[in-house]
């Protein structure tokens, strides 16, 4: 059997998969990330650990075939800087995708010269390189003691086996990494201050990393020998999950970020779009991506401030899809990435009334993120790239209003796979079953089964486009008022 790792922004999820790739069982344990001030977000990697031994202890707890483990693959979310010293101990927490602090130093490292064309992508400010520069000025002590930089996957591999290791398809998301030569660029990491051996050995995500530690091994009851995937940033192993791997394949993912992907057949960058073009996690693919930074958590936002959960405040609405209202929202609660690349820009509504409900507010939250994707499934069409059927995947998805609304305002077909587990952590296990080498990619990175089809609502259609188009006109507005 294989594990599946997702270490993800709210909580860690440990899969076990069977030799035909069926999932047996899952685990979750959940933590929180600190957000010390406004743009900042950081989470201790020791919570990590805990919440890993925690789900390892259930899932062994609940399945015996957890004893027949061969192979690991970790998924994580990207871009965070986990620094390490020369003993290999923490040195600070980890600043996470998230967080927007080095917004100044990214802008500097995106005008200079190389970056966008080396690494085929905008230096953002939740990348890994502008935190670095942050730091060289603002914490000079820790950076002095900086031996590693790593990336939260590789940090688990790290603790899993004691070797330096990292995927290209997480490393992509560095501004360090020559993306079309799937390399560590020199030139990038010395513009960024850095050097080759602070950076982790770089491999495809469905390689073989290292083993796993004979302590670690002995601690969870395995006596065989335990293969530890490369792995992969958890977009791209989120692609594996749902066998995205050819052109124009991809997914919505309604998580804490909203991402739609979409598997290309070929290295072109276009960073001029503000979307992101990272290396997949197998060799010679890639894909690209429209990253929104505040998705459920713009949602989670609402909840808290009206104090009802975020399912109470959707189940609200019905399952009947109505046409947008005169309230707005934009979700830019942590600024923005595609297709503004905005740091500073904060969210708004606009067009409240003396009569406004809380569902008005509801759905005009739910319309803002699904305009939110929509700007990146322009910015994707831009390179020619027409999408019209979308699988979706991610917490999300629990609320039939927002997938109807997703569909309309894309005007997509929304697939929703069955099984339950079609994920980062099922991506993941994928991985570790091709790095212990049990069958090919095209054996393993399959699609699942859908279980529904959701499809736009024809009669709501231009009043969604117009929407729209008033959506898209408001953040010049309200960026001029902020
Ligand atoms: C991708 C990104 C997020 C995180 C979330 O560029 O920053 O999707 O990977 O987990």
């Amino acid at each position: 059997v294989y594990l599946g790792i997702d270490l993800g922004t709210s909580g860690l999820r440990a899969l076990l998969m069977d030799e035909k790739g069926a999932p047996i069982g899952a685990a979750e344990r959940h933590y929180t990330a600190d957000h010390p001030r406004s743009g900042w977000s950081e989470q201790d990697p020791g919570d990590w650990i805990t919440a890993l031994d925690g789900a390892i202890g259930d899932l062994r707890a609940a399945h015996p075939r957890f004893a027949d483990l061969r192979g690991i693959g970790v998924a994580g979310h990207m871009h965070g800087a986990t620094l390490l010293d020369a003993e290999g101990a923490v040195i600070r927490p980890c600043i996470l995708w998230n967080d927007t602090r080095s917004h100044a130093e990214a802008a500097a490292l995106d005008a200079a010269e190389g970056f966008r064309q080396i690494s085929g992508n905008i230096v953002f400010p939740g990348f890994t390189a502008p935190k670095l520069d942050w730091l060289r000025r603002y914490e000079p002590e820790n950076f002095a003691k900086i031996a590693k930089v790593l990336l939260p996957a590789a940090y688990l591999n790290f603790y899993l086996t004691g070797g330096f290791f990292a995927d290209m398809s997480d490393s992509a998301g560095t501004s360090w990494l020559d993306t079309g030569a799937r390399d560590w660029s020199e030139a990038l990491l010395a513009a960024g201050g850095m050097r080759r051996d602070q950076m982790p050995d770089l491999l495809e995500g469905c390689q073989p990393g290292g083993e796993l530690k004979p302590e670690l091994a002995a601690r969870w009851g395995l006596t065989g020998p335990v293969v530890v995937a490369a792995g992969a940033g958890d977009n791209a192993a989120a692609a594996c999950g749902i066998g995205a791997m050819d052109e124009g394949q991809g997914f919505v993912s309604l998580g804490t970020s909203g991402v739609l992907l979409a598997a290309r057949n070929g290295y072109r960058p276009a960073p001029e779009t503000a979307l992101h073009t990272f290396c997949h996690a197998v060799p010679g693919r890639w894909y690209q991506m429209g990253v929104m930074l505040s998705a459920t958590d713009s949602l989670n936002w609402l909840a808290r401030i009206t104090g009802t959960p975020p399912k109470d405040l959707t189940a609200s609405l019905g399952d009947t899809l109505r046409a947008p209202g005169r309230v707005r929202f934009l979700p830019y609660l942590s600024g923005e990435r595609t297709p503004h690349n905005d740091a500073e820009i904060r969210g708004s509504f606009t067009g409240l009334g003396a009569e406004t409900t809380r569902d008005d507010l509801t759905r005009a939250v739910l319309e803002g993120v699904a305009f939110g994707l929509r700007d990146s499934q322009a910015a994707l069409a831009g390179t020619g790239l027409r999408l019209d059927r979308l699988m979706a995947i991610g917490g999300g998805t629990g609320s039939r209003y927002w997938l109807k609304l997703i569909a309309t305002a894309l005007n997509v077909t929304l697939d929703l796979p069955s099984g339950g587990e079609f994920g980062a952590a099922l991506g993941a296990a994928r991985l570790a079953m091709l790095a212990v080498g049990d069958g090919t990619i095209e054996e393993v990175m399959t699609q699942p089964a859908i279980r529904e089809e959701i499809a736009p609502d024809p009669a709501l259609r231009a009043e969604f486009d117009a929407a729209y188009e008033r959506f898209r006109q408001a953040y010049p507005a309200i960026r001029a008022a902020q």
